[in-house]
């Protein structure tokens, strides 16, 4: 089945219907790999497919035309995701042109070996192809240095290739097919997961597309976007600037159940004060759901049993991850529980103060919280929700 955007500009991409963790997100509707044809007199590929996946795209390649026909390839993006076909591809048609942005130049070489051909396009550049045109706008961070969007004038067509994406395998290839409702919250894990950290190039990237026209636009992962961009457009616009709810997260870990004593008073403490809160265990929650409502969460809690003189690996793990994807203007407290010399809460402010969260209050409580040391962790959770009533 032929999925045309516009006239002559075709999806082609492959649809990983098992995919369960793209390295660590874990992706329980799957994925898929979006490629696309651009046929002008001459005919472009935008990125390829997951080097597996190759065979599939090439098969819907040639529900369309020839593949012998297509003499460019552009590369937005240099994520094997992406790119990985490109060996393949250039096997299949050594004639092919690979053109790529100044920093994926390099990048490409390093991937696929230091003899690999490529013409350089920069911001402002045009290819023609005859009756349709490719312009290119460099977006260094989103997602990698060497990020780029390819946009069809003649047609308003965007190919921004990991903006705009969320992980979906579905039959449906269009928003107007699957309902906003359905798309916005992998769109939203998809952001807290892999965009959360380039806001600042985000909103670059947003305000360079204002001058714009866009009819389409068709990201390098799930669905293609063709009634809902201004509402994904403001919506990336919210996420990009740091907006957040006044509402908290507790997330912890215990061996004992102390901690977790002293996370259900913290719980009380914000509910009283009029701060929806929400629990996570790290043992049982997967980080990359719970990083999810991060994304729109102001109050952050983080809590954490002393195991060895540190932090429980658990918590450790999803501080680091924290850490990476950088949260703007988070409210944040570390607490739990210990034996004797303790180490943990120390370590967890440690770390959330280099994620560049602001650290409200942190507590710690020396083996099973007692009903004072309940009735602290209350109070320490009131004084977090009143940070973040007044924030
Ligand atoms: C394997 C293990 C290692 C521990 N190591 C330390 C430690 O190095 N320093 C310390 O202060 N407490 C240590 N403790 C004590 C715990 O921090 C203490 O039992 C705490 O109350 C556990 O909280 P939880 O019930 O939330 O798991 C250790 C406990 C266990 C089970
Ligand atoms: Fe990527
Ligand atoms: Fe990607």
């Amino acid at each position: 089945m032929k999925v045309a955007l516009k006239h002559g500009i075709y999806w082609v991409g492959a649809i990983d219907w098992n995919l369960r963790d793209f390295h660590g997100y874990t992706t329980r509707r799957g994925t898929t790999y979006n490629a696309y044809l651009v046929m002008g007199e001459k005919v472009a590929l935008v990125d390829t497919v997951k080097a597996p996946f190759f065979e599939e795209m090439l098969s819907r390649i040639r529900e369309i035309i020839d593949p012998a026909k297509i003499e460019y390839l552009i590369v937005n993006h240099v994520e094997m995701d992406h790119s990985g076909s490109l060996p393949l591809l250039k096997q299949a048609l050594p004639h092919i042109k690979v053109f790529c942005s100044p920093r994926a130049e390099e990048e490409l070489r390093l991937h696929y070996g230091k003899d690999l051909a490529l013409s350089i396009l920069k911001t402002g550049d045009v290819l023609d192809l005859g009756g349709k045109s490719l312009t290119f706008v460099e977006t260094p961070m989103v997602h990698w240095p060497d990020s780029m969007v390819t946009y069809v004038r003649e047609d308003k067509v965007l190919l921004p290739n990991d903006a705009f994406g969320q992980h979906i395998a579905s039959t449906e290839r269009f928003d107007d097919e699957l309902g906003f409702d359905c798309i916005l919250p992998e769109a939203t894990k998809y952001y807290a997961n892999i965009v959360m950290p380039y806001g600042a190039q985000v909103l670059k990237a947003l305000d360079a597309l204002k001058g714009i026209e866009i009819d389409v636009i068709g990201p390098s992962h799930g669905i293609i976007w063709r009634k809902h961009i201004p509402d994904i457009a403001a919506t990336y616009e919210k996420w990009a600037k740091g907006e957040a709810e006044k509402k908290a997260l507790i997330v912890y870990d215990t061996m004992w159940g102390s901690t977790e004593k002293m996370a259900r008073a913290i719980y009380q403490g914000l509910t009283e004060e009029g701060i929806p809160a929400r629990m996570y265990r790290l043992s049982t929650s997967d980080k990359s759901d719970i990083v999810t409502e991060v994304l729109e969460t102001r109050g952050l809690l983080l809590g954490s049993p002393t195991i060895n003189n540190g932090l429980f690996p658990k918590v450790a793990e999803f501080a680091t991850y924290i850490k990476g994807l950088r949260p703007k203007g988070r409210i944040s407290a570390a607490f739990g529980s210990y034996g004797w010399g303790g180490g943990a809460v120390k370590a967890l402010v440690a770390e959330l103060q280099a994620s560049g969260m602001e650290m409200a209050e942190e507590l710690q409580v020396k083996f099973v919280p007692d009903r004072e040391a309940l009735s602290a962790c209350e109070e320490l959770g009131k004084r977090v929700a009143r940070k973040i009533k007044g924030s």
